[in-house]
């Protein structure tokens, strides 16, 4: 990751789009401040990863206004860095391929781009799978490469779609941390859509919650607990209030039984 690239507020403002005739997003508002970790849990089929799609630019609402920094910004694609809940890695490519590319188109040199996803690899748990290509690597290790790619993406604007969903119960707390640990030390703007409520207060400074489709935000939470937070903390009542209101939230939208 480049800590040069700038980390700015991703601000959605009244998103609203239909796809093939369904309402998907309704005048959905929500904004993530610059270096603000949040986190969106919803329903599955409300809509978060057509959110993140319109975001990141990849597609276009019908109404409404992506601004960064506050400013509408048609050209972002690409200025900020999309982890799609599919991993989405280059099939062409090995391991090493895919994750050298966020350095390389940032101007990096070769040497220096193998050098940073080497380490970026080693640190993931992927050391020695470096020349594979992913269909010989199981799910959770393509998950793992995606993450190691995302985080060399060469922006400080996150959003990442289930990184974690595919993951093991083990891997997936050890993937957590390494998240955890770089968005301490770099601060990028982070969105993070996950259904485990667990992962959304462990993570974020705030948990946005969207209610069954068409997505808009019907609540949100906020955790001020102090950093680094630790699966132990989760019996600490300090982390069972904030994820007791994010359930209650989530059961008054009709979304829980
Ligand atoms: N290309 C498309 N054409 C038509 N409908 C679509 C398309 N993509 C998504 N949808 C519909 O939009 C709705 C929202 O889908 P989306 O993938 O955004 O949900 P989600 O909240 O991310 O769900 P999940 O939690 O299961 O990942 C769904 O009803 C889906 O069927
Ligand atoms: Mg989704």
């Amino acid at each position: 990751m480049s800590e040069a690239a700038p980390s700015s507020s991703i601000e959605a403002r009244a998103l609203t789009l239909a796809l093939g005739g369904t309402p998907v997003l309704d005048g959905l508002d929500l904004r993530v401040a610059e270096g603000e970790f949040v986190a969106l849990v919803g329903p599955s089929g409300c809509g978060k990863s057509t959110l993140l799609s319109v975001l990141a630019g990849l597609a276009e609402p019908d109404a409404g206004d992506v601004l960064i920094d506050g400013r509408a910004a048609p050209g972002r694609l690409g200025h900020l860095t999309l982890m799609p809940q599919s991993d989405a890695l280059m099939p062409w490519r090995t391991v090493l391929g895919n994750v050298r590319v966020g350095p390389l188109l940032g101007g990096a040199s070769e040497e220096d781009a193998t050098a940073a996803a080497r380490r970026t690899l080693a640190r993931f748990g992927l050391g020695g799978f470096e020349d594979h290509y992913p269909h010989a690597l199981s799910g959770g290790m393509r998950q793992r490469a995606a993450l190691a790619r995302t985080m060399l993406g060469g922006t400080r604007m996150w959003l990442l779609d289930e990184p974690f969903g595919a993951l093991d119960a083990l891997t997936r707390a050890d993937l957590r941390g390494v998240l955890a640990e770089t968005w301490m030390r770099d601060r990028p703007t982070t969105l993070l859509v996950t259904h485990d409520l667990d992962e959304a207060v462990l993570l974020a400074d705030r948990v946005l919650v969207c209610g069954p489709r068409p997505a808009r935000v019907v609540g949100e939470v906020a955790i001020g607990l102090p950093r680094p937070r630790t699966l132990d903390d989760l019996v600490d009542p300090a982390f069972s209030v904030p994820r007791a209101e994010i359930l209650s939230i989530l059961r008054s939208t009709g979304a829980l039984a």
